[in-house]
């Protein structure tokens, strides 16, 4: 049984669905409540997760196997888990976290075609039985997060430059898992005005408030 006391919300999505724009409205918004928060992202989030994170992203270095991508996603979240993510929870302190394990399946199962088995193994070995309370799930098109993530970055990053059968698949995953897992991810439809997406966070964050 879990000893934490706060709770532990990720927002996932594939490129440019405004993670970045929401992030810090759900953390303004829980704060405005109250509730202690503590913002974070994967692959990241802990000074060896952000060198492993540096190596994930870099484009312009060796090749990097699926097994190592996948190996390299586990060790950052690992090290994240242990030195940021469980004590603050056990403090009582939210954890929001832009992306985590549901983007393994994504990217890694879904995009590289990684076997759900081997995911669900590294899953319960890192984590033991810690999963996220709640997900946001922030979907749109390919075609549109693809075009926003192109505007908004100066260089494409190893993921991003990626083909976009590569995020169909994804997308099609994160679907999946939200159908899997109902009560646990919700899913917002980002292609619509910004007010309209920030309205559907709180009604969620409002349930589990109360
Ligand atoms: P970001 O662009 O949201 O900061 O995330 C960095 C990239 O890492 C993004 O393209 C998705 C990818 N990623 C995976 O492939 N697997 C994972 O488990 C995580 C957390 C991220």
């Amino acid at each position: 049984m879990s000893t934490n006391k706060g709770k532990f919300i990720t927002l996932e999505g594939g490129e440019g669905v405004g993670k970045t724009t929401n992030v810090p409205f759900i953390r303004d918004y829980l704060e405005s409540r109250g509730i202690p928060v503590t913002v974070t992202r994967e692959p990241g989030g802990t000074l060896v997760a952000e060198k492993i994170r540096g190596l994930l992203l870099d484009k312009n270095s060796e090749d990097l196997t699926d097994q190592t991508e996948i190996l390299l996603m586990f060790a950052a979240r690992s090290q994240h888990l242990k030195k940021v993510i469980q004590p603050a929870l056990a403090q009582g302190q939210w954890v929001l976290c832009d992306r985590f394990t549901d983007a393994t399946y994504a990217y890694q199962g879904g995009g590289r075609g990684m076997s759900l088995a081997v995911i669900q193994w590294l899953e319960n070995f890192v984590q033991g039985d810690l999963r996220p309370d709640l997900t946001f799930l922030l979907d749109i098109p390919v075609e549109i997060g693809m075009s926003r993530a192109k505007n908004r970055s100066v260089e494409l990053d190893r993921f991003e430059s990626e083909h976009s059968q590569f995020f169909d698949r994804i997308r099609q995953v994160y679907l999946q898992q939200a159908q899997h897992y109902p009560a646990r991810i919700k899913v917002i439809n980002a292609d619509q005005p910004l007010e309209s997406v920030q309205e559907q966070l709180i009604e969620t964050l409002n349930k589990l408030l109360s």
